[in-house]
């Protein structure tokens, strides 16, 4: 008998079925999904516009390679249009967020001719080579280096290091405007802006993956409309198929052009089933408000764990923008994550010492308070143990 190889670590939790914001172990159990496998199912588990949407494709065409054309496709293209900033006149649709990420890596040497890419400390891109190799933790990179030369990483929100370190050499920086994995890190705005001046200086791509934070999770579509800029080149992922595997890679026109034929390829990216789910997602964004709704809860969600958590020691600070959070501890994250989940709340850490709450946009009051409790519980009672 097989074993299943796990590189995550293991929770103890056996998921039978899921609804919405709600999963259930197979005793029947009931949890808050505050951990939507990694920020996946923003859009809710199960939901039933992605669902039927999948459904229909499923009996009718699962698989055709993108070398043909597909009205599935065509309807993606429509809907997926009213969610990307206009400049975007071309998206293609990879399997995974690492796999969009070592597309525009590509792109970006394409594009310029030019070898050095440059990203920041405490990234998280992903771990197929391309995608380590901008990929900060060096836990993860260590024992694979070398990995692809020439990447450069300045410190994330150091602004005034931006105009040595992006130079004319520099074929692309890639960024997070909200860092996820690397511990729900903010840009700031001046980080951003100044970023963006350089790279249109040097004529260096600003790829900005928004594999975590897109898709309305930080209460707009995409996070770095807080930042009114644009990028050059824009990766989503995770929320982008409502649960189905799918990545994008979108594009304006004059980078499209000097995109080559065989500069790229996968078997499955762009596949029908991806298309349907995109399709449903991206008109689910648009008629349930998705962005706004996130907004909304989001706001209570921080203010809920500023109020419940305020004075508890063992927390350092409460940061996040939308319906992404970050409690940041002076302990590791783990015990909390299983005590939590005895109390009936599913979490996931980031970086070294924070607790990441990624819920899905119809997260309640209700739940919040659910939520607030179990944690405010699990910190008190862990932090007696250790003072
Ligand atoms: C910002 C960002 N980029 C890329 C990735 C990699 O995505 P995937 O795990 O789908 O390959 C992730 C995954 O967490 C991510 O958060």
């Amino acid at each position: 008998m097989l074993k299943y190889l796990r590189f995550y670590e293991e929770r103890g939790l056996r998921v039978e079925k899921a609804l919405n914001q709600y999963v259930w172990d197979v005793e029947g159990r009931k949890y808050l999904d505050m951990h939507t496998c990694h920020g996946v199912a923003f859009l809710g588990h199960g939901n039933p516009h992605i669902v039927e949407a999948l459904k229909t494709q499923l009996s009718k065409l699962m698989v055709t390679s993108t070398s043909f054309s597909t009205s599935v496709m065509d309807e993606m293209l429509g809907a997926l249009s009213k969610v990307v900033p206009e400049k975007f006149q071309y998206v293609t649709l990879l399997n995974s967020g690492s796999e969009a990420v070592e597309l525009a890596l590509k792109i970006a040497k394409r594009m310029t001719g030019r070898k050095s890419l440059v990203a920041f400390t405490s990234s998280f891109h992903g771990r197929t080579l391309g995608a380590l190799s901008v990929t900060h933790n060096p836990r993860y990179r260590k024992d694979f280096e070398p990995l692809i030369p020439n990447v450069k990483f300045g410190r994330f929100n150091d602004a005034e290091a931006l105009d040595d370190l992006i130079t004319e050499e520099t074929a692309g920086v890639i960024v997070e405007v909200v860092q996820g994995e690397g511990g729900v890190n903010l840009a700031t705005h001046e980080f951003i802006r100044e970023l963006r001046r350089r790279t249109y200086e040097v004529g260096g791509l600003l790829i900005i993956d928004e594999v975590q934070t897109g898709f309305g999770r930080t209460g707009k579509v995409w996070a770095h409309e807080y930042y009114s800029i644009q990028a050059d080149v824009l990766l989503a992922g995770k929320a982008l198929g409502g649960g189905f595997p799918v990545s994008a890679v979108f594009m304006p026109g004059d980078i499209a052009s000097k995109v080559m034929r065989g500069d790229h390829g996968s078997t499955y990216g762009g596949n029908p089933l991806a298309c349907a789910a995109v399709k449903a997602s991206a008109e689910l964004l648009v008629r349930e408000s998705v962005p706004a709704k996130a907004e909304a809860a989001g706001y209570e969600l921080l203010k809920a764990l500023r109020s419940e958590l305020d004075g508890v020691k063992v927390v350092r600070s409460i940061r996040g923008l939308g319906l992404m959070a970050g409690i940041e501890l002076r302990f590791l994250p783990s015990p909390v994550l299983r005590c939590a989940q005895e109390g009936g709340v599913l979490l996931l850490k980031a970086g070294a010492t924070v607790v990441r709450l990624l819920p899905p946009y119809m997260i309640s009051k209700e739940d919040i308070r659910w939520c607030t409790d179990v944690v405010k519980e699990c910190l008190q009672r862990l932090s007696s143990r250790i003072t």
